[in-house]
């Protein structure tokens, strides 16, 4: 018996799937068809992936070529399997010719011709209209996410808004976008917006894009005040829009990874979280001279709130803050201490003094720990009572991490709500109410 294996995503099952997998069953007798997991995807950047896992492998069936069906978990898998299944063939489409010729000490590799003119790229982008975002602002993490947001098929990014022309116009040069000195001109040609202006323009910013009828992606923190966050939601909602603050951590893979392991009872009750994020800044930068709105706090702490909320829950019965100051009266330095009804939690940040920058979660029975930088979850260890009983977990975090958020905040807008518990609305006005018991008490508002 001639035994053949071929492996792909099958997403929106089309007619080059079908007659693939017919031509492949007509290599051999025995059919066997790897269909990718979510995951893997994922890591391999296939991002827009829309088909569940079980509704590809369904699809497969239904053409009765397949005898039987695995699922491809992993990149080094094929060989395994062709050894494990004694296979005689591997074959896959012409688009992968000469990829896969390193299985040939192991079985014959055949390259089908690829039907053209179908692909599940060509059907997702067909099925959706493609979303023009616009950024207002042009600082360093817009710089940052022009790149991330071109890896995300579905969003093309429209164009950019300063009120200082100068800095939108080089920007838009240097990225090859449109840039806008008029802003009702900027909301009418796009679709959704990116806030990444300063700190304390963002609540303004976000009612005006929600007004003009846009979805908003704003930079974490989103506004400083409760009232505002409830005020931005409530609008949201209201005229059905997404409405998504941007902390890349609570989108990523291995963050998500992390909070399940945590929530699993692997540590037994969490009773303390321990999140720490420190970077030494240039003393001319924006965050360390802007008196008002900026500081340590203000900069990293929704970073480390997060993991709290997370796992806490948004009710916590007290905050306090201990910050150390530099010269302008900034907090370089803030450790904001969290009590909740079962636990403790600390929230450490700095721009002016270096630690060691961990997130440590503490259980009943064990204890979480990432290192730095968490915010990026790679990797992370889970520890026990016995110190050498050690588990590893690891995860790819793909290179600035906005790609997560921005296919997150697409898959909404497409309606797709599967990704809202990554970030609740309740989570992120629990932010903003914290981050507004500082300013007070900082007697910055
Ligand atoms: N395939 C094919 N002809 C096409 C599209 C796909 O023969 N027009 C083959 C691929 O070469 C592969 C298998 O079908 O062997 C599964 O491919 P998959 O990656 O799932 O499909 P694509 O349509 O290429 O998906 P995408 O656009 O997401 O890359």
């Amino acid at each position: 018996m001639v035994k053949v294996i071929t492996y792909g995503t099958f997403d929106l099952f089309h007619e080059g799937h079908y007659r693939l997998l017919q031509r492949a069953k007509a290599l051999g007798d025995y059919l066997i068809v790897g269909v990718t997991t979510e995951k893997y995807d994922m890591e391999r950047g296939k991002l827009n992936v829309i088909d569940a896992l079980m509704t590809r492998i369904e699809n497969v069936k239904k053409t009765g070529f397949a005898d039987e069906v695995i699922i491809e978990e992993t990149s080094g898998q094929k060989i395994s399997d062709v050894q494990k299944y004694h296979v005689d063939i591997f074959t896959v489409g012409s688009d992968w010719t000469g990829a896969f010729d390193y299985m040939s000490d192991y079985c014959r590799v055949v390259y089908l011709e690829r039907t053209k003119n179908i692909s599940s790229t060509m059907l997702r982008e067909q099925n959706r209209r493609i979303q023009k975002i616009g950024l207002i602002g042009t600082g360093r993490i817009a710089e940052r996410f022009m790149p991330e947001a071109k890896l995300v098929s579905g969003i093309s990014t429209q164009g950019v808004y300063n009120p200082r022309t100068e800095s939108a116009r080089r920007f838009a040069r240097k990225w090859e976008i449109a840039s806008y000195d008029d802003i009702e001109a900027f909301y009418r040609d796009v679709d959704a917006v990116y806030v990444a202006s300063p700190h304390q323009t963002h609540y303004a910013y976000i009612m005006e894009a929600l007004a003009h009828g846009k979805h908003v992606l704003c930079e974490k923190p989103m506004v400083l005040k409760k009232q505002q966050a409830e005020e931005v939601y409530a609008y949201a909602k209201e005229h059905r829009l997404i409405l998504f603050e941007g902390i890349k951590t609570a989108y990523c893979p291995g963050f998500e990874k992390l909070l399940g392991i945590a929530c699993s009872g692997t540590i037994g009750h969490i009773r303390y979280i321990d999140a720490c994020f420190t970077k030494l800044e240039r003393k001319d930068t924006r965050e360390l001279t802007d008196k008002k709105y900026g500081g340590s706090f203000t900069e990293l702490a929704s970073y480390c709130l997060l993991p709290v909320i997370k796992l806490f829950g948004t009710d916590y019965k007290e905050v306090h803050f201990d910050t150390i100051q530099d010269g302008n009266g900034l907090d370089v330095f803030t450790k904001a201490s969290l009590t909740f009804p079962k636990g403790i939690a600390t929230a450490t940040c700095g721009l002016g003094v270096k630690s060691e920058g961990r997130l440590l979660i503490a259980g009943t029975k064990g204890y979480i720990v990432a290192e730095a930088p968490w915010w990026k979850t790679t990797y992370f260890e889970v520890h026990y009572e016995k110190p050498d009983q050690i588990e590893k977990y690891s995860e790819r975090f793909l290179g600035d991490g906005l790609r997560y958020e921005i296919k997150d905040f697409l898959n909404m807008i497409n309606g797709n709500d599967k990704s809202a518990f990554k970030l609740t609305r309740g989570e992120s006005i629990a932010f903003a109410d914290i981050m507004e018991k500082f300013m007070k008490e900082q007697r910055r508002i």
